[in-house]
């Protein structure tokens, strides 16, 4: 366990008041932890914008029927190997796959690779989850 250490924060009385309506509906128990999941949020943020080593998950949902598309999907992640840990196939109804990706590595070639996926044609829907590899939070 890590040492905390005790810090002093002055706001505005109505910035405070907004910020504590906020934590209290996402159910924080305290400030403090509210404080350090905001922190850890932008460090990450900081991570993806400097091009660190980060992870996250790409997920996309499309067109079963197009098979074309199933290749050229595969394709592209062949062409990233490297940085997918793990993927998911599902069969999301008669029409539709949903798939996620698992990736690890530097965070422009991640987004190079959820570019090259969401802009095949066929593809529904792609988003990008961005997370980290928490070496260092
Ligand atoms: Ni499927």
């Amino acid at each position: 366990m890590q040492v905390l250490t005790r810090f002093g924060i002055s706001l505005e009385k109505k910035l405070l008041k907004n910020f504590d309506r906020h934590i209290q509906g996402k159910n924080y128990h305290n400030r403090s932890e509210a404080i350090r999941d905001l922190i850890r949020k932008e460090l990450v943020n900081q991570e993806w914008a400097e091009g660190k080593e980060v992870a996250g998950a790409i997920t996309i949902v499309y067109d079963h029927h197009k098979r074309e598309l199933m290749g050229r999907l595969t394709d592209i992640q062949h062409d990233f190997n490297q940085l997918i840990i793990a993927n998911q196939h599902v069969h999301l109804s008669h029409d539709n796959c949903l798939e996620t990706i698992v990736v690890k590595g530097k965070a422009g070639e991640i987004n190079k690779l959820a570019d090259k996926l969401k802009s095949q044609k066929g593809v529904k829907y792609s988003t990008l989850s961005i997370a980290t590899t928490a070496r260092t939070l």
